[in-house]
């Protein structure tokens, strides 16, 4: 798959680190021309504003709470493409006895 990032207006969730603080950087360093780091806290990115300046936006955005969703749709209108990285990773082994529940607990 190939897709070209260059001068995009970009939305990252779980932007302030592991795999969705790598997107921002490779968008940015791909020639995007903004990122929306999406962050519970808005502090979790201040290397990222020190590194790239105001191509790294920080907005407060839970996924847990829907009207912080709602908020951060409008106060990014030129949003271009979203790339919902955060959320939990819960490993397991196969054969353990809480293998299949895990995946039922988000109701
Ligand atoms: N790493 C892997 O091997 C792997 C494998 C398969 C899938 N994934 C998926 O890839 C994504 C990123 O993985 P990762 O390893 O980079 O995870 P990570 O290092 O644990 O980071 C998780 C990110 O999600 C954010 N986040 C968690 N709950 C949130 C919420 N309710 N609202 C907003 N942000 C929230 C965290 O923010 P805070 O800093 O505020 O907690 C953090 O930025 C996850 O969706 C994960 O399930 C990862």
């Amino acid at each position: 798959m190939n897709y070209d990032i260059k001068d995009k207006t970009i939305l990252v969730t779980g932007a302030n680190r592991g795999i969705g603080k790598a997107i921002v950087e490779s968008f940015i360093e791909h020639g995007a021309t903004k990122v929306y780091a999406a962050v519970r806290q808005l502090n979790s990115v201040s290397s990222l504003v020190e590194r790239y300046g105001l191509r790294v936006l920080p907005i407060q955005v839970d996924l847990g709470d829907p009207q912080s969703i709602v908020a951060a749709a409008q106060a990014a209108p030129d949003v271009q493409i979203v790339v919902n990285n955060a959320g939990v990773f819960q490993a397991g082994t196969p054969l353990a006895e809480d293998a299949i529940s895990p995946l039922w607990n988000f109701r």
